[in-house]
């Protein structure tokens, strides 16, 4: 098979490691990929919102799968020209993947299908947000409707530091994501992350994991993309698995195909286990990141067919995923000033190293520049990720490698996996 692949993360690079393992892959081209990604596929220059762009080369490489990474091409419309084109595509339409783009949309769906999720105001400019406070209690939840690159939330411990989010989002920070503003009741629990697919019809659980959000140890500072994960995770009880299949992700793949959108893809279920059991903080139409780092290194089958399933409607045909027993671990190293301000250019060394068949090193945000040397090129830089039969090995093997590779301008948290190993 050809395959077109479509972003250039440390999702991206994760997925690339695992398509190529694949017998069933003849060539694997990614646009436009990053410098780490050049070690399984051929990298073309193309954005991945150049919708047009990118059905040109599924053309040229006579693709028999487009495989979607980001949110920015599904909100593009990248599946929408796919499939209009003829090419089988893993990755929701546009219009199922408001799901994510919107997060009023969301809860607007969530109302319309039950599906459990916390309180909200909708708000449209910065006086009818600073008034909807009064009906939540500190902390509270501020985020910007559009995508922010999962920088769009602030947990406000106080209503000055509210009224300051809700001015900064109306003042433009998050450009045109900000211009509604969603205010939601801050849910008490334990965050997790739950993966799906469908295939329009029928749907199957694809795997669970832990992210961490805050920028730095002890869970402090502002809300990131994620700084690291582990898989699998003891929030993930039978029980919370179990409810949010039945209470968030089949209804979410009913509600999207009876409004017309049957979803083909992978639904992350981003939801806070409570005591009331699972509600919805939000969906994202596409792997985490960088939670699919970790299900890669433990999916034991060929994730190739699982794509295909989705993309042409045979998902009923195929059995559950085999996992390793194993435990992953990814640990995220950052620019400094990440997420406000993270500094490009900071060289890296020894990302290449051969760590051993139990550790990958992804790249997120890096560049090659002229005379070869890496650098980094964005917010998060590195995903470094180790498996292993106990999740203490797996972290420790994991700050090992991050201890080998020498990015003065870097950082990372220290603490991955806190929740279940302290
Ligand atoms: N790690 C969270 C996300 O991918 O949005």
């Amino acid at each position: 098979m050809n395959i077109l692949l479509v972003g250039s993360g440390g999702r991206e690079h994760a997925l690339a490691w695992k398509i190529a393992a694949s017998p069933l892959v003849r060539r694997l081209v990614a646009a436009p990929g990053n410098p780490g990604m050049a070690a399984q596929c051929e990298l073309r220059d193309v954005a991945a919102t150049d919708v047009a762009g990118l059905v040109a080369l599924a053309r040229e490489i006579a693709a028999d799968l487009v495989v979607i990474g980001p949110e920015s091409a599904v909100a593009a419309g990248l599946a929408d020209a796919a499939q209009a084109a003829g090419f089988a595509c893993f990755g929701p339409t546009a219009q199922a993947g408001q799901l994510e783009s919107s997060k009023a949309f969301t809860k607007a769906f969530c109302d319309r299908y039950g599906l459990p999720t916390s309180a909200y105001a909708v708000c449209g400019d910065a006086a009818a947000a600073k008034a909807a406070l009064d009906r939540f209690e500190p902390p509270y939840v501020i985020k910007a409707d559009g995508l922010a690159a999962g920088k769009g939330v602030v947990i406000a411990p106080d209503r000055a530091e509210a009224e300051a989010a809700i001015d900064d989002a109306f003042g433009g920070r998050f450009g045109a994501a900000g211009a509604r503003v969603v205010i939601e009741e801050f849910l008490e629990g334990e965050i997790g992350s739950l993966f799906a697919l469908c295939d329009g019809k029928t749907s199957m659980l694809f795997g669970w994991a832990q992210d961490h959000k805050r920028a730095f140890d002890g869970d402090r500072g502002p809300n990131t993309g994620g700084m690291g994960t582990y898989s699998p995770a003891p929030v993930f009880t039978p029980a919370v698995v179990e409810q949010t299949r039945e209470r968030l992700a089949e209804p979410a793949f009913a509600g999207i195909a009876a409004d017309g959108a049957p979803y083909r893809g992978v639904l992350f279920v981003e939801l806070m286990a409570t005591a009331a059991g699972p509600k919805l903080v939000e969906f994202n139409v596409r792997f985490g990141d960088p939670e699919c780092q970790v299900l890669m290194l433990r999916l034991e089958s060929d994730l190739v067919p699982y794509l295909v399933a989705c993309a042409t409607g045979r998902l009923a045909g195929m059995p559950p995923p085999a996992w390793r027993d194993d435990a992953a671990v990814c640990v995220v190293m950052a620019a400094q000033g990440y997420p406000d301000k993270p500094r490009s250019g900071g060289e890296i060394r020894g990302a290449d190293a051969d760590f051993g068949p139990d550790v990958a090193v992804f790249h997120a945000g890096t560049k090659a520049d002229e005379a070869g040397i890496l650098r980094a090129f964005g917010g998060r830089v590195l995903n470094v990720c180790a498996r292993a039969p106990t999740l203490r090995e797996a972290r420790d093997k994991a700050y090992a490698a991050v201890d080998a590779i020498d990015f003065p301008d870097g950082f990372c948290r220290r603490d991955i996996g806190w929740r279940a190993l302290g």
